[in-house]
């Protein structure tokens, strides 16, 4: 399995391995020493807009529970299901807001199994998160990094995955091959609707649509996944679940307090994968250049 390429996050030249395997420098001299959880802190300090972002401990142990109780199984088994049918050969894929690395290493462990060996990347900006996800596996690239600053080289990635993560156009498109695969999982209508319905007064109806927060050089192919139903037992299934969404951030304490009163909770599960494709347009210039190309020939 090859480790995926990445880029100096001060000069963006590349990185290369150093000092046995425990070093990352660039040709300018920047390094980076590898965690001895074996990650690599590619975030820089000006870059950070808080002294610790992204998921805090508490909520990273959370989603590590939850997630392995298996109730999002059916997910991670459509995102194997897809990747299968996309890309039949070995690809470089990177997760942004890899979280604490749950569908990262399903997906690589699944992969390898079909006799796929794929690059991999598990970025997020959460130092928690990455520590905890460089345990799953040793054959993924784990960094600790932003989505707005992806440290990987231009062009050089066939998939992207976001998983309930920050969509940002414009580093994506520095980042994926032309005709390469952006799968986005989000939140479909009947997400966790029974448990909504126990917080709010009144529940909206929403559903968020990742092709609006992208340039016309994405188009929407196909929406993937179907809605299914969980049973949490005992408050610390409720309370773990509380904690990875934004309604648990939001409820009255109250309202928290009868939930994690209860003794079961039976709740949807919707969340839907967009499969979008990046193919950038010619440029404006580019686009002048291919006139003056043909007219030439026209007049040959
Ligand atoms: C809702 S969690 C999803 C985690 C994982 N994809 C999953 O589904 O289990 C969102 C993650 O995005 C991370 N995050 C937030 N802002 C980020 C950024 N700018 N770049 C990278 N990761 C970010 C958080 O630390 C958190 O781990
Ligand atoms: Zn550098």
């Amino acid at each position: 399995m090859q480790p995926m390429q990445l880029i100096c996050p001060v000069c963006s030249d590349l990185l290369e391995l150093s000092n046995e395997g425990r070093t990352l420098r660039c040709i300018s001299g920047h390094s980076f020493d590898r965690a001895k959880q074996g990650y690599w802190n590619l975030l820089l300090v000006q870059s950070k807009r808080s002294k610790d972002p992204g998921d805090n401990p508490e909520m990273v142990q959370a989603r590590t529970r939850f997630l392995d109780s298996g109730f999002y199984q059916p997910v991670l088994q459509t995102l194997c299901e897809t990747l299968d049918r996309l890309v039949p050969n070995p690809v470089a894929v990177a997760d942004l807001g890899c979280g604490e690395g749950y569908y990262t290493s399903g997906l690589q462990q699944h992969r390898l199994a079909q006799g796929y060996a794929d690059e991999i990347l598990g970025l997020d900006i959460s130092k928690h998160a990455v520590r905890a996800a460089a345990r799953r596996s040793k054959e993924i690239t784990w960094a600790v990094g932003s989505s707005a600053r992806i440290p990987v080289a231009d062009t050089s990635l066939d998939l992207v995955l976001i998983i309930f993560s920050k969509i940002l156009s414009e580093p994506l498109e520095r980042v994926l091959k032309p005709g390469a695969t952006l799968l986005v999982a989000y939140p479909g209508p009947a997400h966790l609707m029974s448990l909504r319905e126990l917080i709010y007064d009144e529940v909206r109806e929403s559903e968020s649509d990742p092709i609006s927060q992208l340039s016309d050089a994405f188009t929407l192919e196909k929406t993937l996944g179907s809605p299914f139903e969980i049973e949490l037992k005992g408050n610390q299934q409720i309370s773990d679940l509380l904690a990875m969404t934004p309604h648990g951030q939001r409820m009255r304490e109250s309202k928290r307090e009868q939930l994690l009163s209860l003794e079961s909770l039976v709740t949807e599960v919707d969340i839907r994968f967009a499969q979008i494709r990046y193919q950038p347009r010619p440029s404006d210039t580019d686009g002048a250049r291919d006139c003056d190309i043909e007219r030439q020939l026209e007049n040959e």
